[in-house]
C-alpha cells in the first residue's frame, strides 16, 4: 500500500481534477484498489465521486477510535472508494490547533489502522486543500510521496519554490525524511508560457522533479469532473496523459 498526497500552495491548478482521474486510472485500467480521501472542505473531489454527505467524514480520521469502516463510501466506480467531506470539516479543523503533536495524528491513526489499510487498499490518494494548514501538514506528513501540481502561470511555479522550503524545514523539524517526489504540470495551456516561466524552471532547484508529460487544458478534462466519468472514459488513449503519466510516477517510485 503506498500513500499518495496531492498538493500544491496555489488554488486551482487541478490537484482535485488530478486525484480523481489518477485515482479513476488506476482502480479503471491497472484494476488498483485506490483509497481517495478528501481532505479539502469544498469538497470537490467528493463532488468528482457524485457524493453529497452528511458529515465532513474525513476530519474524523483525527478522532480517536473512528472505525474506518464507518467513513469509507463505495463510488459510482468499481474499485473506488472514498472518504468524504463536506464544508463543516472547517469547524473541526480549527479544534486541531489545541492538539498535542498535532502534525502527527493522521500518523498514529494510519499506524493504529495499517492492517486493514494495507489488506484493503494499493493505494490511497489524498487531496489537499492550497495551505500548509494542520490538516495538509498531517497528509503530507503521512505521505510515501507528495505529488505537487502546478499550472503554466509564474505565480503556481512560485508557490512550488513555496512548498519545496517551508516542507523541507518542517521535515526536519519533524525529523522525517523529505517525500516530495513528482510535479506534474497540470490544466497546462501551451500556448500561454512565457518566456520568465521557461527561466524560472530551467533554474529551479525542483527541474528535475517536473514530469515529463504535462496535462493539457482540455474541456474534457473539466468534464470528469461534473459527471463524474473519469478521463480514462472520455479520452482516446493516444490523447490520454495518464498512460505517461502513471510510468512516470512508476519510475519516480511513487506508485
Ligand atoms: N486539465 C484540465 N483541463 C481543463 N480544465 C481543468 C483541468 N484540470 C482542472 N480543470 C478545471 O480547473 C478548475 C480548477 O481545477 P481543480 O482540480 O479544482 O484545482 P485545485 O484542486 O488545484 O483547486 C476546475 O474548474 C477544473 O474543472
Ligand atoms: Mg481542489
Amino acid at each position: 500500500m503506498k500513500i499518495i498526497t496531492v498538493g500544491a500552495l496555489k488554488g486551482g491548478v487541478g490537484k482535485t481534477n488530478f486525484t480523481f482521474n489518477l485515482g479513476a486510472f488506476l482502480s479503471i485500467e491497472k484494476e488498483k484498489r485506490v483509497l481517495l480521501i478528501d481532505l479539502d472542505p469544498q469538497g470537490n473531489l467528493t463532488q468528482c465521486c457524485q457524493l453529497n454527505p452528511e458529515k465532513p467524514f474525513s476530519m474524523f480520521l483525527f478522532q480517536k477510535n473512528t472505525l474506518l469502516k464507518n467513513i469509507i463510501f463505495e463510488t459510482h466506480i468499481n474499485n473506488l472508494s472514498i472518504i468524504p467531506v463536506n464544508i463543516e470539516a472547517i469547524k473541526l479543523e480549527i479544534q486541531l490547533n489545541n492538539e498535542i503533536s498535532r502534525e502527527k495524528i493522521l500518523l498514529s491513526y494510519f499506524r493504529e489502522n495499517y492492517e486493514y489499510l494495507k489488506n484493503n487498499y494499493d493505494y490511497i490518494l489524498i487531496d489537499t486543500n492550497p495551505s500548509l494548514n494542520i490538516t495538509n501538514t498531517n497528509a503530507y506528513a503521512i505521505a510515501n510521496s507528495i505529488v505537487l501540481l502546478c499550472d503554466n502561470s509564474i505565480h503556481s511555479l512560485r508557490a512550488i519554490d513555496m512548498v519545496f522550503d517551508v516542507w523541507t524545514n518542517l521535515c526536519q523539524k519533524m525529523e522525517i525524511k523529505n517525500n516530495i517526489k513528482a510535479i506534474v504540470l497540470s490544466n497546462f495551456d501551451h500556448y500561454k508560457i512565457s518566456k520568465d516561466f521557461k527561466k524560472h524552471l530551467e533554474y529551479s532547484n525542483f527541474k528535475n522533479f517536473v514530469l515529463k508529460q504535462e496535462i493539457r487544458k482540455k474541456q474534457k478534462f473539466k468534464n470528469s469532473e461534473i459527471t463524474g466519468k473519469p478521463a480514462i472514459k472520455l479520452i482516446s488513449k493516444l490523447e490520454n496523459p495518464y498512460f505517461n503519466i502513471v510510468n512516470e510516477l512508476e519510475e519516480k517510485g511513487v506508485l
